[in-house]
């Protein structure tokens, strides 16, 4: 018997890109001391005051089905907290909660593709992207920046595929390259959008993760708010990973059939997570800051790192808890860095081709170890390059 194109498609039966994560783990449980700067988990549990939440609203009785859409209560304070961070008009009826970001991810496309619609994401693209678009029955489309233009979308870029498109997915702060989109880019992407009539899924679960900048919602800009559907979670911005818990912002109209789509998969989210990622907004911004500021720290030591660095460049970012390093200088492909890396340091990266073909020759670290281990990792990260190019 035969599985159907779309279930087998989604990998399209090649390499996942991750065999240098699984190599590193299965020397770690044969013994070995690896320092894992791989997948993008807080060293950080979720916060007590969180968890001990989500127990009392389970033990109160919130354990039976809840609302599919998501509390009343709850898409109104994600509601508040949209439209306050982006300034763009938002109330509950624009809010589906979801069961993470990367269903959100997948219900988005959903509601707005046709089977066989092309859809276009940005290349360096965060690793399920392709997959997730095939899931969703499209015709999976990498738009692949430049290192040059800090891997930034330009016009051109978007413009030569768009014609050909029904949705563009970006992604901004940016996993893996820790790129925040300057207002140019967001005006870029939005024009784009705009003139060839196409929806805009925007993921910005990494919103809360700023270094330099500012943080630009593209369904703020005018004409946006009713092409965009914006992708939230509390993984990244509460450590809440394994909560499973995110939302969509869209029309009112777009919702609607989300409701149904959800009402035929998830049947929505556990009442006493929603209840737990209730009380963590309520916490307001001091729970998000402490959150983000142990990335904002690493990325303050992984600059005096790598200052005096010959052999490897550090992609200037803005937020999100990676950096992106350039390591073309030392004639090796990512992988095979990663995997020299690993072999003779015992660290683990990812190698920068797991993200696409645009990412090549570069390595992404995970910023996602004790401040000490972290430091001391790029320096000799660093000197590691150094032997190679000599
Ligand atoms: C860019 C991006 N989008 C979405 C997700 C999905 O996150 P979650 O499903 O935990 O909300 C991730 C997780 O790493 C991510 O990096």
């Amino acid at each position: 018997m035969q599985l159907s194109h779309r279930i087998r498609d989604i990998t399209l039966g090649g390499s996942d890109g991750w065999d240098v994560f699984y190599k590193a783990r299965a020397l770690k449980a044969a013994g070995a001391e690896i320092v894992e700067l791989t997948i993008g988990e807080h060293d950080r549990k979720t916060d007590p005051a969180i968890l001990r939440a989500m127990h009392q609203s389970a033990v109160k009785g919130n354990t039976g089905y809840a609302v599919v859409p998501g509390s009343a209560a709850l898409r109104a304070a994600i509601a508040r907290r949209v439209t306050k961070r982006t300034g763009a008009k938002t109330g509950p009826d624009n809010i589906i909660v979801t069961t993470g970001g990367q269903a959100a991810l997948f219900a988005a496309h959903v509601a707005v593709l046709d089977p066989g619609d092309t859809a276009l994401f940005l290349d360096p693209f965060y690793a399920t992207y392709p997959g997730t678009l095939r899931a969703a029955g499209a015709n999976a489309v990498p738009v692949e920046t430049r290192p040059e233009n800090n891997f930034e979308p330009t016009s051109h870029e978007l413009d030569s595929v768009a014609g050909t498109a029904r949705s563009l997915l970006i992604n901004t702060p940016n996993n893996p390259t820790g790129v925040v989109y300057g207002p140019r880019t967001v005006a870029t992407i939005c024009q784009t959008v705009r003139d060839h009539d196409l929806w805009l899924i925007s993921d910005e679960v990494y919103d809360t993760q700023i270094w330099d900048g500012t943080h630009h919602s593209p369904r703020s800009q005018p004409g946006m708010a009713e092409r965009t559907l914006v992708v939230g979670s509390f993984s990244k911005s509460h450590a809440m990973t394994g909560s499973r818990i995110g939302w969509i912002v869209a029309p009112e109209g777009v919702i609607e059939r989300l409701i149904d789509l959800s009402t035929t998969t998830t049947y929505g989210v556990p009442g006493f997570i929603q209840d737990a990622a209730l009380f963590a907004l309520d916490q307001g911004n001091a729970l998000e800051n402490t959150v983000a500021a142990d990335f904002k720290r690493r990325r303050r030591l992984a600059i005096e790192a790598l200052s005096g660095a010959d052999a490897v460049r550090l992609v200037p970012s803005g937020g999100a808890m990676f950096l992106m390093l350039d390591i073309r200088a030392t004639g090796l492909s990512g992988e095979a860095f990663a995997l020299a890396l690993l072999e003779h340091e015992n660290i683990a990266v990812m190698p920068g081709e797991s993200f696409g073909r645009a990412a090549a020759g570069h390595v992404r670290v995970a910023m996602t170890v004790a401040d000490a281990e972290f430091a001391s990792a790029l320096h000799r990260l660093a000197a590691f390059a150094h032997r190679i190019l000599k």
